[in-house]
């Protein structure tokens, strides 16, 4: 990841790719910031490399955003609309909205899977066709992820997204009102999440705004370094998920501000000697 990008696109990853290469994979909602790689932009390089003779398909890594895009960005073209995109990836038990841990593969084809990765048995009265990492393991994860497409729909998935929006949206407008935050936008599609970071200016960092939301106010938040090369700056992560209402928004944004405050007049020498917060929170 060079210096001052958050994502990849033809010009990092063109020069990696030789006739050895089996494949590439790009992230539809990276875990760091939210972002998608340039897919158009890798798309079209392996297409023209096709046209040399030169095969490279193309996995998408759309752990989050397979839930998220395909109802806040409908003609966003991620997925199999893309020519090289041959297989994609989603967690059901992110944006799916099941319990941890069910995830989905999904094959443009059946020519993509090799016959001889799928294992046939008979013993259970008919012929079964089965593609697993185990064999035996619960179908609960199955039956809830099937439960809420019935219960949900294509509506009822979009309407549980746009509600992430809304509250995303209004979490960034007061964190926004903190001067100590700098929060992170941008105009491309992004998952529903708030990425800030603490300005240089202040007396505390990031790792002390999100253990005294922590230690105090009960808020697990991380802060987290970005890749090689862009590590000069921590940055904090909220997802807003379903759970993740806008009393809890409100809740949340009233604890960074008594924490900014209380941090900012805290002599941050001895860190264990925080007062004790005895406001909202929780
Ligand atoms: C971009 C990305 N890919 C893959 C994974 C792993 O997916 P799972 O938790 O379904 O194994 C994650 C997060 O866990 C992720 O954010």
């Amino acid at each position: 990841m060079p210096k001052g990008k958050t994502t990849v696109g033809p010009e990092e990853l063109g020069p990696l790719i030789d006739e050895n290469t089996i494949g590439i994979v790009a992230v539809v909602g990276t875990t760091f910031t939210g972002e998608c790689d340039d897919v158009e932009g890798l798309d079209k390089m392996l297409q023209e490399l096709k046209g040399k003779g030169l095969e490279v398909p193309m996995h998408i890594d759309a752990a989050s955003g397979g839930f998220v895009f395909p109802f806040s960005h409908p003609d966003f073209e991620w997925d199999f609309r893309l020519d090289s995109v041959v297989s994609i990836n989603t967690s059901g038990h992110k944006f799916g909205l099941v319990y941890p841990g069910i995830g989905w593969l999904l094959f443009r084809d059946e020519a993509q899977l090799p016959e001889d990765l799928v294992f046939y048995e008979d013993y259970l009265g008919e012929k079964d066709a089965t593609f697993t990492l185990n064999f035996s393991g619960s179908a609960s994860f199955v039956l809830a992820q099937y439960y809420n497409f019935v219960r949900l729909g294509y509506n009822g998935y979009a309407s549980v997204v746009r509600a992430m929006e809304t509250n995303c949206k209004a979490m960034a407008e007061r964190l926004g009102q903190e001067e100590a935050l700098e929060i992170f936008e941008s105009d491309r599609p992004v998952l529903p999440l708030l990425i800030c970071k603490v300005r240089d200016e202040e007396s505390f960092d990031a790792s002390h705004l999100v253990g005294e939301l922590a230690r105090r106010r009960g808020w697990l938040i991380p802060a987290y370094d970005m890749p090689p090369d862009n590590q000069d700056q921590k940055i904090i992560r909220m997802l807003v998920k379903l759970n993740q209402t806008r009393e809890l928004v409100d809740a949340l944004c009233d604890d960074y501000h008594d924490s900014i405050e209380l941090l900012r007049s805290t002599d941050l020498s001895n860190v264990k000697d925080l007062p004790v917060h005895s406001g909202s929170g929780y």
